[in-house]
């Protein structure tokens, strides 16, 4: 069946487990290092997800065949993708960013700000070696909130981080679909309500493009899940039911395995466990608890006979290759996330309405701002001065404050922030590209300003991202 949710209301207890223990291995080397060729042509795919009740949506994804498209290679390897966009309509211009890698500046996939847009019939080659192992993902940088909505998205895995072999290793990326089930079309993916408040969340959650998705597992072993929230929109409290499970990997980047209770699993976080499978036959199941009742996401069938006696206690993978910040010398810098002066009473979703109070400069969908500035416009078409000029080699301690009522995900470009502390949460120091902050929380990251270049700096709540919650710091 297929699950229809209004937003979660429930409270989220974010948790973190008993640490079991043991620190983190020496990160690996990258191997001598081969090219994995890729071709994407992002189209509209008419395509019949098993969560789409057989209706064939006008999906827009960057490769014929199974959906999400996967790019796996080995630490070293050098990831080499020509992008064409053969997008409907003479203007739907499109990009890839690489979310969470930290690549040469010119490959980020931020259209103006690093690269042209690629535009309908152009291609554009992508071409890069990963310096980190892990779980991360690409997704289309343009028109963000319809395009990713559409299933512009794919897996994106760099091997080289496990201590000893997994029985299995299965990605779960999870989304939402906002579609009319009468009629077989998509909904909005962007509305004034919405990008207001929490954003616009679709109607039918997804697993790999499934709903109520089955993952067989070898049985009674400790399998590898690499979770994904791709969503526009949601914030999922990630649990397992009916298994041991403990989290090895935050954002691609390794944790000593602790215990998992239950993790806030933001839009485009990622999160590594390992779980012990059921015996032969019996089920486990991947779940949401931030919406009453719970909502059930893949269920892991423990298949065939295996199986381990010994005791649940997973070893670490191996260190990330991240520069440690050096906090006594680092420069402290402050940002705010906060609402805008956008109001969201005289617009409608009406396209004649919106052109007209947009022809008339009314920023009216401004919604959202950092340090009390808002992107100017919806796209990245004028680009602003940075939010920040950092010193390339220079480490900083920021101080992540939201002065809202409303959850914000925030992700830095090309770095990999060291999570120190929130006001509000006790949270495992971790490393994290997109760091969830909840209403009015302060979070204190460290990094070291390592990568030359502009990185965008937004939140990840799509609607937010496009109504304002946008920025950039410049590298130097
Ligand atoms: Cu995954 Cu600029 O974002
Ligand atoms: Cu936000």
């Amino acid at each position: 069946g297929t699950a229809c949710l209004a937003s979660g209301a429930a409270v989220a207890g974010v948790a973190r487990g008993t640490a079991m223990g043991s620190p983190l291995p020496a990160p690996a080397d990258p191997s001598a290092g081969s090219v994995v060729r890729l071709d994407f042509t992002a189209a509209e795919r008419p395509t019949a997800l098993p969560c789409f009740a057989g209706h064939r949506m006008p999906m827009w994804t960057f490769s014929d065949g199974a959906w999400p498209p996967v790019a796996r290679l080995s630490l070293g390897d050098r990831l080499d993708v020509l992008l064409e966009n053969s997008l409907p309509g003479e203007t739907e211009h499109t990009s890839i960013h690489w979310h969470g890698i930290r690549l040469p500046n010119d490959q980020d996939g931020v259209p103006y700000l690093v690269q042209p847009p690629v535009e309908p019939g152009q291609r554009f080659r992508y071409s890069f070696v990963p310096p980190d192992t892990g779980t991360f993902f690409f997704h289309t940088h343009c028109n963000t909130a319809e395009q990713l909505g559409r299933g512009l998205v794919g897996i994106l895995i760099v091997d080289g981080d496990t201590t000893e072999p997994y029985a299995a290793d299965e990605t779960v990326l999870l989304c939402d679909w906002p579609i009319d089930l009468d009629n077989g079309t998509f909904r909005s993916f962007s509305t004034t309500r919405g990008a207001s408040k929490a954003g616009t969340y679709g109607n039918l959650r997804s697993a790999n493009g499934g709903t109520d998705t089955e993952i067989r597992l070898p049985a009674s072993a400790d399998c590898r899940l690499r979770l994904i929230d791709s969503d526009r929109t949601r914030v999922m409290e990630i649990a397992i039911e009916d298994a041991d499970a403990a989290v090895i990997a935050i954002d691609g980047i390794a944790v000593p395995p602790f215990a998992l209770t239950s993790w806030l699993l933001a839009p485009a976080s990622r999160l590594d466990l390992v779980i012990r499978s059921p015996r032969e036959g019996g089920v486990a199941r991947l779940v949401d608890r931030r919406v009453d009742p719970v909502v059930p996401l893949a269920r892991l069938v423990g298949a065939g006979p295996a199986g381990s006696a010994q005791a649940f206690d997973p070893r670490p993978l191996r260190a990330g290759r991240i520069a440690e910040p050096d906090l006594a010398s680092a420069e402290r810098l402050t940002f705010s996330f906060a609402a805008g002066k956008g109001t969201a009473l005289p617009v409608t979703d009406d396209p004649v309405e919106r052109m007209l109070l947009g022809s008339l400069c009314l920023s009216t969908d401004a919604f959202w701002t950092i340090n009390g500035v808002e992107w100017p416009g919806r796209d990245h078409a004028v680009i602003p001065p940075p939010l920040a000029v950092l010193r390339l080699g220079r480490s900083y301690v920021l101080t992540l404050e939201n002065a809202s009522q409303i959850m914000h995900p925030i992700h830095i470009h090309g770095h990999s922030f060291k999570v120190l502390s929130s006001n509000k949460r006790d949270i495992p120091v971790h490393h994290a590209d997109t760091v969830l902050l909840m209403p009015e929380e302060t979070v204190e990251v460290a990094f070291v300003a390592d990568n030359p270049g502009k990185w965008m700096f937004h939140c990840h709540v799509i609607e937010h991202q496009e109504t304002g919650m946008m920025g950039y710091v410049e590298v130097a």
